[in-house]
C-alpha cells in the first residue's frame, strides 16, 4: 500500500522548482523555436515538460492546460490559437502561478492580444477554485468541528455556483507531463473531471511520462521519485486505458519516444502523447446509413463495440455515422447515404449493441430498378 502524502510532496518541489531550474525534472523536448522567441528566459528555464501538445491546436480552439507550471504550454498554446482563442492554465502551486501572471502581460504585450489567464486548483477537482476557497477560509477559518463542516458546505456551494472551469466548456485540454503526479487514489476522479469540462466533440491531448512495467510498491513510496515523474507514472496501457474508463474514444497514441527518459530498476519511463475525443454517448437513431471500413486491417473494434470487416457495408446509427465522417476515423471509411434521407425528427431508435450487415437495397430502396447507361469517361477513354 502507498503511505507516502504524495501532493505535499509534488507542491514542496514544484514550489523550490519555481525559485530556481530544477535540472533533474527537465527532459528534453524539442518546441517550435519560432514560438518562443516571444517566452521570457525565466519562463522557458522553468521548463518541466516531456512533449508537446500545442502540435495537435488549431486556431479558435478554447485550451485549458493542466498544471501549467510556469506557463510555457500556454504561451506557445496562445499563438498557436490566435486572438480568437483563449487558454487556461490551471496548477495548484502558488509558486508557479506568481512566474505564469507575472509573464502573462509581457508576452501578450510581445504578440499584441492577451488570451491567457492562470486559475489556482487541483487537476484532479477541476470545479473548485482554491483561491475563492482560500478567501472564504480567511473570513471563516476553521477552528472546531462546526466550522469544519461549514467549510466542506462552502466546497461544495463554489462547485456548484462558481466552478473554476464549467462543464462542457472546453475544445482541447492539454497536458505536459503532470497527470503522473497526481495521488493514485484520485487517478480516476482526474480522468473523469478531463471529460466533464470538454465540449461534446471536444478532445485531450496529453503528454505525460508513462511506463512500460508496473511502479512496485517500495519505488511509489519514494518522494524524490514520485515527485519527479516517476513513481506515479501510468503503464502505457493503463494511461490508455485509463481514457476508455472515463467514456473517451478513437484514443490513439500520436507519439511514443523510443529512448526512455530514465530507467529505474530495470523499468523504462518515457514520454508518451495521447489524443482522445468526447462524444460517443448519446442516443441512436436508424437513418439507413451504411460504412464501408477500407483497411488495411482485415477487421477493427471502435469504442462501443463495433465489430467491422474490411470491405463490408454495415448499418450504422447516425451518431457513429457522424462520428466516423469526423477525425480520427474519417480516412478509414466509405460513407454511403440513403438515397431517400430520413429526417432526423423522424427516426426510429437504432439497436447500437449489435453490429449488423446492411443490405444495398435498404440504402437504394426496394423500388429502386433503375438501368443505365455507362458513365461518361474523365478523359475521353474507356472505363474498362
Ligand atoms: C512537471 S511540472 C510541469 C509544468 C508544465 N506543464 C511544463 O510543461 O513545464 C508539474 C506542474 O504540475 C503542477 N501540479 C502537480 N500536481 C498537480 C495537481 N494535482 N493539481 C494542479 N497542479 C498540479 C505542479 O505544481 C507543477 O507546476
Amino acid at each position: 500500500m502507498q503511505n507516502l502524502n504524495t501532493e505535499a510532496a509534488v507542491r514542496e518541489r514544484y514550489a523550490a522548482g519555481a525559485r530556481m531550474t530544477e535540472t533533474k525534472l527537465c527532459c528534453p523536448v524539442e518546441y517550435n523555436s519560432d514560438y518562443l522567441k516571444v517566452i521570457p528566459e525565466e519562463v522557458i528555464q522553468r521548463d518541466y515538460g516531456c512533449g508537446d501538445p500545442t502540435r495537435y491546436l488549431r486556431e479558435g480552439d478554447t485550451v485549458l492546460d493542466l498544471g501549467s507550471g510556469t506557463g510555457k504550454i500556454c504561451f506557445i498554446a496562445a499563438q498557436v490559437v490566435g486572438p480568437q482563442g483563449k487558454i487556461i492554465g490551471v496548477d495548484m502551486t502558488d509558486e508557479m502561478l506568481e512566474v505564469a501572471r507575472r509573464n502573462a502581460p509581457v508576452v501578450a504585450q510581445r504578440i499584441g492580444y492577451g488570451n491567457v489567464e492562470f486559475r489556482k486548483g487541483r487537476i484532479q477537482d477541476l470545479a473548485l477554485d482554491l483561491e475563492k476557497l482560500d478567501a472564504q477560509l480567511r473570513k471563516h477559518p476553521i477552528n472546531d468541528a462546526a466550522s469544519y463542516l461549514r467549510a466542506g458546505e462552502v466546497m461544495r456551494e463554489l462547485r456548484l455556483k462558481e466552478p473554476l472551469v464549467a462543464t462542457d466548456s472546453i475544445d482541447v485540454v492539454v497536458s505536459n507531463c503532470v497527470l503522473n503526479l497526481v495521488e493514485p487514489k484520485s487517478k480516476r476522479q482526474l480522468f473523469e473531471e478531463i471529460f466533464r469540462v470538454l465540449k461534446k466533440g471536444g478532445r485531450a491531448v496529453i503528454s505525460d511520462i508513462t511506463s512500460d512495467e508496473e511502479v512496485p510498491e517500495h519505488l511509489q513510496n519514494d518522494p524524490e521519485l514520485w515527485s519527479g515523474c516517476i513513481s506515479g507514472a501510468l503503464t502505457e496501457e493503463g494511461f490508455l486505458g485509463a481514457f476508455s474508463e472515463a467514456g473517451f474514444y478513437g484514443i490513439q497514441v500520436l507519439r511514443r519516444d523510443k529512448k526512455p527518459w530514465q530507467t529505474v530498476e530495470g523499468i523504462e519511463f518515457r514520454s508518451l502523447t495521447v489524443e482522445a475525443f468526447k462524444g460517443k454517448q448519446g442516443p441512436c437513431f436508424e437513418r439507413n446509413q451504411a460504412v464501408i471500413y477500407r483497411g488495411p486491417f482485415r477487421e477493427i473494434l471502435d469504442d462501443d463495440n463495433h465489430r467491422m470487416e474490411r470491405g463490408v457495408r454495415y448499418a450504422v446509427c447516425d451518431k457513429t455515422y457522424n462520428l466516423y465522417r469526423k477525425e480520427p476515423y474519417r480516412a478509414f471509411f466509405e460513407f454511403v447515404d440513403p438515397r431517400d434521407e430520413i429526417p432526423l425528427k423522424e427516426a426510429k431508435p437504432f439497436d447500437c449493441s449489435r453490429t449488423a450487415r446492411r443490405h444495398p437495397k435498404e440504402t437504394k430502396g426496394y423500388d429502386y430498378v433503375v438501368t443505365t447507361e455507362a458513365s461518361t469517361c474523365r478523359d475521353g477513354g474507356a472505363c474498362c
